[in-house]
């Protein structure tokens, strides 16, 4: 069974109009109040689609998070069951201080065909090279690095490869610089990061490192419809986190998931620049309307584009 085409163009109206209530807050300084706006919006437009939808990635578990909390059903209840991975507000400093990358993101998937993250770390790879051992997290960065330059056939330091700038990636930098590969450190917004391997215009060969697990599925999504790789493992930090992953089901904590394992199904990803960033331009309101865009994927019709959408504002 595949997901009904019809469901893009409702998702896109979904992703937009969340963008669009975060806007009023980008450069307010409060992420809090930025994030609320995106996911109060949300919410209320997912359940004005004709589905039966559970959130199997969101805001947190019930008890932190009110609305869009894993388990919480969306939709009319009827229609197909979907499988709803959402980031209302990914990158809440970008919005808060005004600076490029905020997106609001929403992936779904035919139901049971979603891998259900834990909200925990996890180590990361994707490249444009879908092609078995190639690149692996298994590998060292060098072997990644040799590896990947053989096969695309460019020298070490004409890749690029995309990191985040956390101390703990300190390692992966101080390699990457041995070998001369141009580095593309950005701040935050991981889910941007490994999609910047997804089309050449983005000059991006490898996005490696760690950040948040539920980013790395949602971008698992769109990664899968524009055939490229993506490797992850799960890193856990206290006995709370690995009983949590426990009891969703994870029995192996060190298993190290292929692209295949995290999204089993048809899928559609969205995600709608808030602020301008490398993948889509941000909100701009014109008159009495919003101009948004949104990257847009859906694995079954081989879709892949970034629509422009101009909707009233009321
Ligand atoms: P938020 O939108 O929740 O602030 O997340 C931004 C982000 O940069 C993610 O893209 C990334 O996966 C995660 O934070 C990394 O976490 P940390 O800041 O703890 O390294």
């Amino acid at each position: 069974m595949s997901i009904d085409k019809k469901f893009v163009d409702q998702l896109v109206k979904v992703t937009s109009k969340a963008a669009l209530a975060s806007s009023y807050f980008v450069g307010k300084k409060d992420k809090i109040a930025a994030d609320k706006a995106a996911v109060d919006s949300m919410r209320f437009n997912l359940n004005n689609i004709n589905m039966k939808g559970e959130i199997v990635i969101g805001e947190g578990e019930l008890d932190e998070a009110p609305m869009l909390y894993i388990g919480e059903k969306l939709g009319t209840n009827h229609g197909p069951q979907f499988d709803i991975a959402v980031d209302p507000l990914e990158g809440t400093n970008f919005a808060a201080n005004n600076l490029p990358g905020a997106l609001s993101v929403i992936a779904i998937a035919e139901k049971n065909k979603l891998f259900k993250a834990p909200e925990t770390y996890m180590e990361k790879i994707s490249t444009k090279v879908n092609e078995k051992n190639v690149v692996d997290l298994d590998y060292s960065v060098k072997k990644n690095i040799f590896n990947l330059s053989e096969y695309l056939n460019k020298k070490p330091e004409n890749l690029t490869a995309c990191v985040m700038n956390r101390p703990r990636h300190n390692e992966i930098i101080k390699n990457l610089k041995e070998l001369k590969v141009k580095i593309k450190l950005i701040t935050d917004g991981d889910v941007s990061g490994a999609l910047l391997v997804t089309d050449d215009k983005y000059s991006v060969d490898i996005f490696l490192g760690i950040g948040g697990g539920p980013e790395g599925v949602l971008a698992a999504s769109a990664l899968d419809t524009c055939n490229c790789s993506f490797q992850g493992r799960f890193l856990f930090s206290s006995d709370e986190d690995k009983n949590r992953a426990k009891k969703m089901g994870i029995n192996d904590l060190t298993k190290k998931y292929e692209l295949n394992e995290i999204v089993t199904g048809d899928s559609i990803f969205c995600a709608t620049g808030i602020t301008s960033g490398d993948l889509v331009e941000g909100i701009k309101i014109q008159d009495n309307d919003f101009i948004s865009e949104t990257m847009v994927t859906h694995k079954s019709s081989g879709l892949k584009k970034v629509i422009k959408l101009k909707q009233n504002l009321s």
